[in-house]
């Protein structure tokens, strides 16, 4: 099929690069020239495991070409994706003006009927109003066909997100459109070939979908946030607690790890225009709104715990920082937890040395003045970013931070104090290196229990 991908981020590029894989011919398109240009010489302009490879091959074999911006030569696709990014507007709801701007553009652009697709995330009625636009487009144009208007929203992680796209575990088709859900079944069949796992439903309820979904995965990771916040009060240590729940396959294991936050493109914002569509429509969704704010509290978390330890004397201090990214396998820091982190150590005169496996330079770019008087310095070696400092705190799990060299560490940090925003350490393990450990919902090795010591 001849298919066109608008946006080529996160989700754009992976969805024309595994288009491409199975054979089809993708045309790619920017409104950022740097980024196309980039794309033109090869080199991907975002860090995801595996995607280098695959827009060389299929750039090479003349199925993926780049373009900076929508030409007369790609008005005859089969099928258009919208994949353009949603930011938060400042009253929370998803700002979805790049997607109406691009339909404008289609409605102009696109000859013949095609099936143009909401990849985007984007509210309930998005879809509708991608239709609307280009229908009338159409009439004014006095052509006499429609344009048919999927919505078909995308489920991958950063990170895993070749292997999520090429090894879906669903994939919602929102149509009403037996026509357009008969070539878009087509489109998937590659990809889902030992049985199938294409869900079609209207438009309106796979827009739906895709927020609920992630909401929910939100609200999971807040709940264990809480409940570390009581353990840490009646003694109990939260990684037991999790694997005790996690054992229920009703709960199982995943997205119940405490830590020092959601963070990313997707969770805070997509939490925030749901409850923008609530409000919208008179209704408040009140355990939306507390995974909201206990999220916001458990991104300070990490600045809690130093100045526990610090207190005033924070300012003189020198922090070192293991994992920018808001998680790990990707160089995203759209909302992480050291963004925030490094905000307040900034403002409160700290010096913080970072180090990140491939986020360094978006921290750089994101904190040029900071990064030019020397206050935040970026370390290509985890164990020089932590020469003379006063803390470790570790925001994002790396595989390559679960098994550091503890003596090295303890050498060469001016205190032997880990802040472990991720839970990847046992205290017992880094106590006997002589490291003073706070994990989130954690008990320090040798604290008796604070209910056993009231009751003594
Ligand atoms: N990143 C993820 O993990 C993920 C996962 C699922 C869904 N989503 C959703 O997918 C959408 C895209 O997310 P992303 O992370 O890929 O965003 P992104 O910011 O990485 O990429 C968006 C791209 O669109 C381009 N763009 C903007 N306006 C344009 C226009 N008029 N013409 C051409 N290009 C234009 C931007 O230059 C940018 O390169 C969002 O709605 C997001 O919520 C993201």
């Amino acid at each position: 099929m001849q298919i066109t991908v608008i946006g080529c981020g996160y989700v754009g590029l992976v969805t024309a690069a595994c288009f491409a894989e199975m054979g089809n011919r993708v045309a790619c398109v920017d409104a950022d020239e740097e980024r196309i240009a980039a794309l033109q010489r090869g080199m991907s302009p975002i860090y995801e495991p595996g995607i280098e490879g695959l827009l060389q091959t299929n750039r090479r074999a003349g199925r993926l070409t780049f373009h900076p911006q929508l030409g007369p030569g790609l008005s005859h696709s089969d099928i258009v994706f919208i994949a353009v990014g949603t930011p938060p507007a400042l009253d929370g709801s998803a700002d979805i003006s790049q997607i109406l701007g691009v339909a404008a553009q289609l409605g102009v652009l696109l000859d013949s009927p095609s099936i143009v697709v909401c990849k985007s995330t984007a509210p309930v009625g998005t879809a509708c109003r991608v239709q609307a636009i280009l229908d009338q487009l159409c009439q004014r144009r006095g052509l006499g066909w429609q344009h048919r208007v999927v919505s078909n929203p995308e489920f991958l992680k950063e990170g895993a997100a070749i292997d999520d796209f090429m090894r879906p575990d669903r994939i919602i088709l929102g149509t009403e459109d037996a026509d357009a859900e008969r070539t878009m079944r087509q489109l998937y069949e590659p990809f889902v070939r030992n049985h199938d796992r294409i869900l079609c439903m209207p438009r309106r309820a796979a827009e739906m979908t895709k927020y609920v979904a992630n909401t929910f995965l939100a609200t999971k990771i807040s709940f264990i946030n809480e409940v570390a916040s009581l353990c840490e009060l009646l003694g109990v240590d939260v990684e037991e607690v999790r694997k005790g729940i996690g054992a229920d396959p009703r709960i199982g294991h995943h997205f119940i790890y405490a830590g020092c936050g959601y963070g990313g493109s997707c969770f805070p914002k997509d939490i925030r225009a749901l409850l923008h569509m609530a409000r919208e429509h008179d209704t408040e969704l009140p355990i939306l709104t507390a995974v909201e704010q206990r999220n916001q509290a458990q991104k300070g978390w990490p600045l809690r715990m130093l100045r526990k330890v610090y207190g005033e004397r924070l300012a003189g201090c020198t922090v070192a920082v293991w994992g920018l990214s808001f998680k790990p396998g990707t160089d995203d820091i759209r909302d992480a937890p050291s963004r925030e982190l490094i905000d307040e150590l900034l403002a409160a005169g700290t010096m913080v040395k970072a180090f990140d496996p491939v986020a360094g330079d978006n921290i750089a770019r994101a904190y040029p003045a900071a990064v030019a008087r020397g206050q935040l310095q970026l370390f290509s070696d985890p164990y020089v970013a932590l020469n003379q400092a006063d803390a470790l705190a570790l925001l994002t799990e790396w595989k390559q931070f679960r098994q550091p060299d503890f003596a090295l560490m303890a050498q060469l940090m001016r205190a032997p104090v880990i802040i472990d925003g991720r839970n990847q350490y046992d205290p017992a393990v880094v106590g006997a290196h002589g490291f003073r450990h706070l994990g989130v919902g954690r008990l320090p090795v040798d604290a008796p229990a604070p209910l056993l010591r009231k009751v003594v």
